[in-house]
C-alpha cells in the first residue's frame, strides 16, 4: 500500500499492510454478517420475507449469517490483531509478509466461495463446517500458511520471552488447524458434494469435538489473545497476574477439548461420554473466570479511566459477558438443565451473549486501538462516535439475549407440560405464537448492534481519509546491561 517514510530511512519497520487490510476486511465483513444475522432474525419474524426465492431462504441465509460473522468478521480481526501482536512482542518483522499477504487474499477467496456457495444451497451439513471440499481444503492450504507465518514470527523474536498473548494466539491456530483437518475429512462425491468420512455417531461426536472446540478456540483462545495484548495497553496497566495466565492458559486448553459431548445429551451418544461432557464443561468455569477476572483486574488502580475511555468499556464489558456465558454454559451443560434449555432459543441466547457481548466487543475495543495507529494516527477520527457505538451495542445486547432467555425457558416449560391424563397442555404452534414477540424485541436488538457497527464503519473510513498508512518503525533494541562482575 505504502513505501512509508520510516521505510524510506533505512530503519527496519513492522509488516503493517496486512495487518491493515485484515483490520478494514473485518470491518467490512462485521457489516456484512451482522445485516444477514438481521435479515434471518426479521425472517423469524415474518417468515414470507424469504420472497420465495430459495436463495434467500432462511436455512441458507442461517448458515450465511454464522460463517460471516465467525470466520469472516472474527476471522479477519483475529488475522489483524495476532498479526500486529506478535509483532510487537517479537520486536521483529513478521516472517515471511509474502506469505502473510497470501493469507490474506486466500481467506478473501475463502469468504467469497462461502457467499457464493451457501446461498447456492452447497453445504456439507455439518454446523460451522458447512463448506464444500474444495473450499475446505483452500482453508488447510491459508490455515498452514498462517502458521508458518506466526511461528516463524515466534522463531526469529528479537526478545527472549515469548509474551503470553502469543500463547493464546498460537494455541488457536494449532487446535483450528487440528479441528478443521479432522471434522473435515470427507470423500467427494462431485466438484461440490461429498460424504463425511465417519458415520453415524462416530460422526456426531467428531463434529462437536470440532463444534465446540470452534467456540473454545476460534471464538475463545484468540480473543484472549487480544485481551491480554490490548487491555494493557489500553489501561497502561501491566496484566495483573502473569502467573495466573499461565495457570489459566494451560487449564483452558486441556479442559475445552473434552467437553464437547455437552451438544448431544440424550442422543445415542453412550451416557458416560455425556457424562464427561458434562463434567469437563463444569470445570472449565474455572479457568475461565481465571481469564476473566486477570482481564478485569488489569484495571486495579485506574479504573477511573473508565469513566471516560470508550474504547476500554468495550474492553472490559466484553469480559464481562466473557463471564456470563463462561457461567451460563457449564449450567446448560448439566444433563437435567440441558433437557430444558435444548432446542429452545435459551441456547441462542447464550451464544449471542458471547458472541455479541464477547466476541464482538473485544474485536470492536481491539480495532479501535489498532487502526488509528495503522494510519499514523493516536486515535480515532471521533472518539464520540465511540462512546455511541458503545451504548447501541450495549443496549442491543441486552435486548437480544433478554428476549431469547425468557423466550427459551417459555417454551422448554410449555413443551413438558402435560395434563394430568398424559397429554401435552400446549401445541407446538401455540409456543411459536407465544415466542413471537420476543423475537420482535430480538430484531430490535439486532438493529441496534448493527446500527453500532454502522457508526463503527463510518469512523473507521474517516479515520483512513484524515491518517496515513504507515508502517511503524522496529524500536532498537536497548544495549543489554553489563553483568556485575565483567
Ligand atoms: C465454559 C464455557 C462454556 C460452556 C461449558 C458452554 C456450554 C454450552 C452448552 C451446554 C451449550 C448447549 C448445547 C445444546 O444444548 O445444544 C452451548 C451452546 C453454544 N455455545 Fe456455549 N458454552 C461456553 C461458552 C461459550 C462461549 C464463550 C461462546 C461464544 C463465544 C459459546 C458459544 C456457543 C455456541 C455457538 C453454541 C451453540 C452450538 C450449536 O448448537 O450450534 N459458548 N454451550
Ligand atoms: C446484528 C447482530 C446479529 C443478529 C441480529 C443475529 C441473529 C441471529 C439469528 C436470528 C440466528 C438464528 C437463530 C435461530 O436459528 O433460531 C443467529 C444464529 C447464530 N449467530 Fe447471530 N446474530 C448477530 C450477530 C452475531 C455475531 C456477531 C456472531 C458471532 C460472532 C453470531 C453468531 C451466531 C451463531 C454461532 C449462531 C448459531 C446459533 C445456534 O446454532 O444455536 N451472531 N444469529
Amino acid at each position: 500500500m505504502s513505501t512509508t517514510r520510516a521505510a524510506a530511512s533505512g530503519q527496519a519497520v513492522y509488516a503493517d499492510n496486512v495487518v491493515r487490510l485484515f483490520a478494514l476486511a473485518a470491518v467490512l465483513w462485521g457489516v456484512v454478517g451482522m445485516l444477514v444475522g438481521v435479515i434471518i432474525a426479521a425472517q423469524l419474524t415474518w417468515p414470507e420475507l424469504n420472497l420465495g426465492i430459495p436463495w434467500l431462504s432462511y436455512g441458507r441465509l442461517r448458515p450465511l449469517h454464522t460463517n460471516a460473522v465467525i470466520f469472516a468478521f472474527g476471522g479477519c480481526a483475529l488475522f489483524a490483531t495476532s498479526y500486529h501482536v506478535v509483532q510487537r512482542t517479537c520486536q521483529t518483522r513478521l516472517f515471511a509478509p509474502g506469505l502473510a499477504m497470501f493469507t490474506f487474499i486466500g481467506w478473501q477467496l475463502v469468504i467469497l466461495a462461502a457467499a457464493i456457495s451457501l446461498p447456492l444451497g452447497y453445504t456439507q451439513g455439518k454446523e460451522y463446517a458447512e463448506l464444500e471440499w474444495p473450499i475446505d481444503l483452500l482453508i488447510a492450504v491459508v490455515w498452514v500458511s498462517y502458521a508458518i507465518v506466526f511461528f516463524g514470527t515466534i522463531g526469529v523474536r528479537k526478545v527472549r520471552h515469548i509474551y503470553v498473548a502469543n500463547w493464546f494466539f498460537g494455541a488457536f491456530i494449532i487446535a483450528v488447524a487440528l479441528l478443521h483437518i479432522v471434522n473435515s475429512a470427507a470423500i467427494p462425491w462431485g466438484a461440490m458434494k461429498s460424504y463425511s468420512a465417519y458415520a453415524g455417531v462416530q460422526d456426531a461426536m467428531i463434529q462437536w469435538w470440532y463444534g465446540h472446540n470452534a467456540v473454545g478456540f476460534f471464538l475463545t483462545a484468540g480473543f484472549l489473545g487480544m485481551m491480554y495484548y490490548y487491555i494493557p495497553k489500553q489501561a497502561e496497566r501491566p496484566v495483573y497476574s502473569y502467573r495466573l495466565s499461565i495457570v489459566h492458559f494451560w487449564a483452558l486448553i486441556f479442559t475445552y477439548m473434552w467437553a464437547g459431548p455437552h451438544h448431544l445429551h440424550y442422543t445415542a451418544l453412550p451416557d458416560w461420554a455425556q457424562s464427561i461432557g458434562m463434567v469437563f464443561s463444569l470445570v472449565l468455569l474455572a479457568p475461565s473466570w481465571g481469564g476473566m477476572i486477570n482481564g478485569i483486574m488489569t484495571l486495579s488502580g485506574a479504573w477511573h479511566k473508565l469513566r471516560d475511555d470508550p474504547i476500554l468499556k468495550f474492553l472490559i464489558v466484553s469480559l464481562s459477558f466473557y463471564g456470563m456465558s463462561t457461567f451460563e454454559g457449564p449450567m446448560m451443560s448439566i444433563k437435567t438443565v440441558n433437557a430444558l434449555s435444548h432446542y429452545t432459543d435459551w441456547t441462542v441466547g447464550h451464544v449471542h451473549s458471547g458472541a455479541l457481548g464477547w466476541v464482538g466487543l473485544i474485536s470492536m475495543g481491539s480495532l479501535y486501538y489498532l487502526i488509528p495507529r495503522m494510519f499514523g494516527r493516536t486515535t480515532m477520527y471521533s472518539v464520540k462516535a465511540i462512546e455511541l457505538h458503545f451504548w447501541v451495542a450495549t443496549i442491543g445486547i441486552v435486548l437480544y439475549i433478554a428476549a431469547m432467555w425468557i423466550a427459551g425457558v417459555m417454551q422448554g416449560l410449555m413443551w413438558r407440560a402435560v395434563n394430568p391424563d398424559g397429554t401435552l397442555v400446549y401445541t407446538f404452534v401455540e409456543s411459536v405464537k407465544a415466542t413471537y414477540p420476543y423475537y420482535v424485541v430480538r430484531l430490535v436488538g439486532g438493529l441496534l448492534y448493527l446500527g453500532g457497527m454502522l457508526i463503527m464503519a463510518w469512523n473507521v473510513v474517516m479515520t483512513v481519509k484524515s491518517g496515513r498508512a504507515e508502517d511503524a518503525r522496529i524500536p532498537v533494541p536497548a544495549p543489554a546491561p553489563a553483568l556485575a562482575h565483567a
